[in-house]
């Protein structure tokens, strides 16, 4: 690497050039790591937008914490930053989000490079079981579980793409008993979370314009987008709004970006509560138990572990544990709920025999590495410097791209 000093260059001239010549190496010898680094040197040092200094969330000290608070929240997630903003609201109430993972960074932002947050600070890292029944194609048959750690959760490490769901499925589980889970019933939340900017839905009854949760189009569109959107036309679907009345059909993504970067739940709920007193904020939070009393079966407070050492922290209302799918499982039957063999198992004292706990898990099938030889519309393999430089200076360009769908579309599986 070479830097050549200019005459009356500053300090920080000089970093951005030591940068620019890194990002450079980085890109001629395509070592992602490295173009990783340089490039949140960049935007720390070029994007003040990103960095966003002024309205990042607090974090109180340790010490500054109260020994109770109304209510106490684990994990600071999709779910728990919605909690903690709306919780809040009431300035009657005292409320503690406590999180494991630290606040978001500045590369989670760059909508392209979602997939490259796996395996980083910002994902837990963890690894299903191995099967002689499914991930037959993996090392060891064991596929990767990415789950976000961070202020935000998974919603730092997601693809972006906003989809509420199928109107049958919400009926069907209020029909399964779950009264308020209809599809008119929560609609309503659904608008009330979205600031949506797509100008033609923005007067749409699907649609929400006062939320804190801004959704766009993405701010860059590869050409070959609209070839795939043509494509399921010939095919005889229409162009959709599949959060709208009908799903079936295809778009392009409406995204959770904002400024055409990633508007997490954080950024959503949580930068924007950063003068409210009666919420404190916690990072590096590991919360490892949630304190029962074992005669009423109520939750009084949580242990949680920070930096080696282990705190006690009280709810006189509630405790509200949104710790995520694997997480929040697993931190029930480490607090002695859960099925009462396995608990005793592996030594784990009972106070509640909850067969269901950890079960019944279900998500969505996910393929991957199908590849086409394509005519490319045009060279666009690889992150060249002007992109960097275009996603610097002025705020466009690929790197703004919603790579992990740049269509999406819902068709009928099964012949009517
Ligand atoms: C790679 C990937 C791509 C995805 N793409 C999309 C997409 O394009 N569109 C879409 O709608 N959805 C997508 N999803 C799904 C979506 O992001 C999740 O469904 C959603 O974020 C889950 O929200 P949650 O609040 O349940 O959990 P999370 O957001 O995961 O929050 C759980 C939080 O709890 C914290 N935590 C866990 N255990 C503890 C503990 N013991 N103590 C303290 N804190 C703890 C975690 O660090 C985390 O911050 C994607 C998910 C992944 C992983
Ligand atoms: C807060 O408490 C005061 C005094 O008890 C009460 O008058 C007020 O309505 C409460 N505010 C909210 C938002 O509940
Ligand atoms: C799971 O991994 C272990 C350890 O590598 C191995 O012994 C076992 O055979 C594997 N089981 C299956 C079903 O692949
Ligand atoms: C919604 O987003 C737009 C930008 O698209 C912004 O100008 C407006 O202030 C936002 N509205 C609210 C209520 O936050
Ligand atoms: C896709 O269709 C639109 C509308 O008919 C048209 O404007 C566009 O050029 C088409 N794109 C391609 C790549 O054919
Ligand atoms: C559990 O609840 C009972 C009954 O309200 C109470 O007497 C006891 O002190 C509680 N125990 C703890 C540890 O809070
Ligand atoms: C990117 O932004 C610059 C400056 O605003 C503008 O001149 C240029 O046309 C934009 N390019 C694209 C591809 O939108």
């Amino acid at each position: 690497m070479e830097i050549v000093p200019e005459r009356n260059t500053s300090v920080s001239q000089l970093i951005v050039q030591w940068a620019y010549t890194g990002i450079r190496f980085a890109l001629s010898n395509g070592t992602m790591i490295g173009f990783l680094t340089f490039l949140e040197l960049l935007i720390v040092l070029r994007r003040p937008d990103i960095v966003d200094k002024d309205n990042r969330v607090r974090i109180v000290s340790v010490e500054e914490m109260l020994g109770s608070y109304d209510f106490v929240i684990i994990g600071g997630g999709s779910a728990g930053a919605v909690l903690a903003n709306r919780l809040s609201e009431n300035s009657n109430w005292t409320i503690l989000l406590l999180e494991g993972g630290n606040d978001e960074g500045v590369i989670s932002d760059v909508p392209s490079l979602a997939s490259y947050l796996q395996h980083t600070e910002v994902d837990w890292g963890f690894k299903i079981e191995n099967s002689s029944t499914y991930c037959k194609g993996m090392v060891n048959n064991q596929c990767n579980w990415p789950r976000g750690k961070a202020l935000g959760g998974s919603s730092v490490i997601n693809y972006l793409i906003y989809v509420r769901g199928n109107r049958k499925d919400y009926d069907q589980w209020e029909e399964l008993g779950n009264s308020g889970w209809g599809y008119d019933d929560v609609l309503p939340h659904f608008k009330k979370a979205e600031n949506v900017s797509i100008p033609d839905l923005r007067a749409s009854p699907y649609h929400g314009t006062t939320g804190y949760l801004t959704v766009e189009r993405a701010r860059y569109k590869h050409p070959i987008a609209s070839y795939f959107l043509n494509a399921s036309f010939e095919m005889g679907y229409s162009e959709v709004d599949v959060n709208g009345e009908t799903q079936t059909g295809f778009m392009y993504p409406q995204a959770t970006v904002r400024n055409g970067r990633r508007c997490s739940s954080a950024k959503a709920y949580l930068r924007s509560t950063a003068g409210r007193e009666n919420l404190h904020v916690r990072t590096g939070a590991l919360v490892t138990k949630i304190l029962v009393n074992e005669t009423t079966k109520t939750a009084y407070g949580v242990e949680f572990v920070r930096e080696n050492m282990k705190y006690t922290v009280r709810a006189k209302k509630e405790v509200i544990l949104s710790a995520g799918t694997i997480q929040s499982p697993q931190l029930l039957m480490l607090s002695g709920i859960g099925p009462k063999e396995h608990l005793e198992e592996v030594g784990i004292r009972v106070i509640l025999d909850s067969p269901g706990v950890g079960k019944n898990l279900q998500d969505h099938v996910g393929i991957g590495g199908l590849t086409y030889l394509i005519d490319p519309p045009h060279d666009s393999s690889t992150s060249t410097l002007s992109e960097v430089e275009q996603f610097l200076a002025e705020r466009n360009g690929s790197l703004y791209d919603i790579s992990f769908g740049e269509v999406i579309g819902f068709t009928n599986s099964r012949y009517q």
